[in-house]
């Protein structure tokens, strides 16, 4: 087998010589490069399995590498002694972690070894994931009723042939959702066809949907089907629906209500026989009342609405999320378990990027923890914390009262780590009554406590 090669970007001749040397007695490959332009010169030359990059430069700084790096390459970062500040923010960037100088060997060869497994694993999850994603979709996590509701829809609907839209912030679980669906109808031996609106330019779009004949348009060498005929007798997914412009509106409208369309260059009517399921982020009913949005393709479409709530609104879901995605990041040789406070604080955060932001942070939680470890809350440093004391309310639209008093209770618990009596104290209430309203609001059950 090929030897695996670690790029080392350090400006200091003498030191990166040095970890050079112990890394290649470890039995890698090595590069090195005393500066930015120079590591550009070799990656585009190899492509390394690592990169340990220092964290001050002569020409660049690490913050900016990373950026750009954080999705191609794993990136140990190298800081002064003592520099932890630093190193979080690289973490936060998107190092897959840190070292410190003086480099300790057997520090250096946990770190490399660690961060070479993981970016394995990645790979081969992702694989797993791509190669087993039509078939075996991930199961939908939740123990909240507002998800139990959504669930409860999926498998009313999804049998029938009704158009389906799925409204819901980014992350979500609308592409989840809609796979449910399609799983549950009489349709799921094949596979579920994805369209997204919101990457394509018209007439791409046009062209990947509807397939055009040879000699369309320039460089349209051969006939190509569109995603409408592949999705024969299989679920056509309109992702970002929201994002799509008018002509392509129409042209959705025009699909949808006849089941015929034309291939571009062509002035045949074919027969579609796809069933719609479509999602976006986006208020459509209000961009159809404002007339950004095609206000008959937003009836066409709103037949049958599913919404997934934001994760904020049902935090019960966090814990079980959490585990779920701990279960399936880990391997024997990383962490399994979290620990009580680190969960409280996933729990009390409010997740404006949802689930994808969850698992986003438990994945990096665990590259963070040493192996064998519990994911504790430093290992959420890149989660931003309100400021210890402050008391933050936020609501849009305005709350009502209760919606109020059931915030204001349930960051008091939280912060008085679930005890009761110290809560009922704060709010000047007896235990009798927080009992009550514990009850009223539905808490009590262990992720709100
Ligand atoms: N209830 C759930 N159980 C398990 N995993 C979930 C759940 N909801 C979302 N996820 C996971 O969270 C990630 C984001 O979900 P998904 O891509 O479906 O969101 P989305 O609403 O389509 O987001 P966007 O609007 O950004 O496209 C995915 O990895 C998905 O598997
Ligand atoms: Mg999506």
């Amino acid at each position: 087998m090929k030897k695996k090669t670690l790029l080392i970007v350090d400006d200091d001749a003498v030191f990166n010589g040095l970890l050079r040397r112990q890394i290649e007695a470890m039995g890698f490959a090595t590069l090195g490069a005393g500066s930015w332009a120079e590591a550009q010169q070799k990656l585009s030359e190899i492509e390394p399995s690592a990169i340990i990059l220092d964290f001050k430069l002569p020409d660049s700084d690490a913050a900016k590498i990373l950026g750009e790096l954080r999705n191609q390459y794993p990136v140990i970062v190298l800081t002064g002694y003592g520099s932890i500040p630093n190193a979080v923010s690289a973490i936060r960037e998107g190092a897959a972690d840190f070292l410190t100088k003086p480099v300790n060997v057997d520090e250096l060869e946990i770190t490399v070894r660690r961060v070479l497994e993981t970016a394995e694993l990645r790979e081969s999850n992702r694989f797993y994931r791509t190669q087993l994603a039509s078939h075996r979709p991930g199961p939908l996590v939740f123990v909240s009723s507002a998800m139990r509701e959504v669930q409860t829809l999926i498998d009313a609907v999804g049998p029938t042939d009704t158009t389906v839209l799925i409204l819901g912030e980014s992350g979500t679980g609308k592409e989840l959702v809609a796979q449910a669906i399609h799983d549950r109808s009489p349709r799921a031996q094949r596979e579920l066809v994805a369209i997204d609106g919101s990457g394509l330019q018209e007439n791409l779009f046009e062209s990947e949907l509807f397939g055009h004949e040879r000699g369309a348009f320039t460089g349209a060498d051969r006939m190509k089907r569109g995603l409408i005929e592949e999705a024969s007798g299989s679920t056509l997914f309109l992702d970002e629906v929201g994002d799509v412009g008018p002509a392509i509106q129409a042209k959705l409208l025009r699909v949808m209500e006849t089941n015929t369309f034309r291939r571009l260059g062509s002035n045949k009517t074919l027969t579609a026989d796809a069933r719609f399921v479509a999602a976006t982020n986006r208020d459509i009913e209000a961009m159809s009342r404002s007339g950004t949005f095609r206000s008959d393709l937003y009836f066409r479409l709103s037949r049958f609405v599913i919404t997934i709530p934001p994760l904020r609104d049902r935090r019960e879901d966090i814990e079980p999320l959490t585990r779920h995605f701990l279960a399936h990041l880990t391997t024997r040789t990383l962490p399994v378990s979290i620990a009580a406070d680190a969960l409280k604080l996933l729990v009390a955060y409010d997740w404006p990027g949802n689930v994808r932001e969850l698992r986003n942070a438990v994945e990096r939680a665990v590259i963070l923890a040493r192996p064998g470890d519990q994911i504790r809350s430093e290992h959420l440093a890149f989660i931003p914390r309100d400021r210890a004391g402050d008391l933050i309310l936020r609501f849009n639209p305005d709350p009502s009262l209760e919606q109020l008093e059931r915030e204001y209770l349930r960051q008091m618990m939280a912060k008085h780590g679930g005890n009761r009596q110290k809560t009922a104290a704060v709010l000047g209430i007896s235990e009798r009554n927080i009992y009550r309203l514990i009850e009223k609001y539905g808490f009590g059950g262990k992720g709100d406590s």
